[in-house]
């Protein structure tokens, strides 16, 4: 099953089924996790910056493309709420900026 390591989380391997969202996998495996908008795709605050994988994601869907655009999505983030896996292992890291109060993040 394709995996997910959240480098700076605690026990942060995710397995991803097929078809389910970062998001919904990292909620599923007990991480707790910014999104504002109920992973709408109309906050930017649920996005993972991409270590390694990037080409086994799905394509960036269109509010993806719209934050991009606005410079508001770096070219190596993707919105967890919108991002499914093909396969393989992707590694990221939560960014600084949506890092939450009341988690302990590692390096
Ligand atoms: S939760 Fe708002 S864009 Fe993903």
């Amino acid at each position: 099953m394709p995996t997910l390591l959240v480098q700076n989380l605690p026990h942060g391997a995710i397995a991803v089924p097929a078809g389910t969202t970062l998001l919904a996998a990292i909620q599923a495996a007990g991480h707790d996790w910014l999104h504002a908008c109920g992973a709408r795709g109309r906050c930017t605050t649920c996005r993972l910056q991409i270590v390694s994988g990037l080409e086994l994601l799905t394509p960036p869907t269109e509010p993806e493309l719209r934050y991009r655009a606005a410079g508001r999505l770096l070219p190596t983030e993707r919105l967890t709420c919108q991002t499914r896996m093909v396969s393989g292992q992707v590694v990221g890291r939560v960014p600084d900026a949506t890092k939450l109060p009341h988690v302990t993040y590692a390096e």
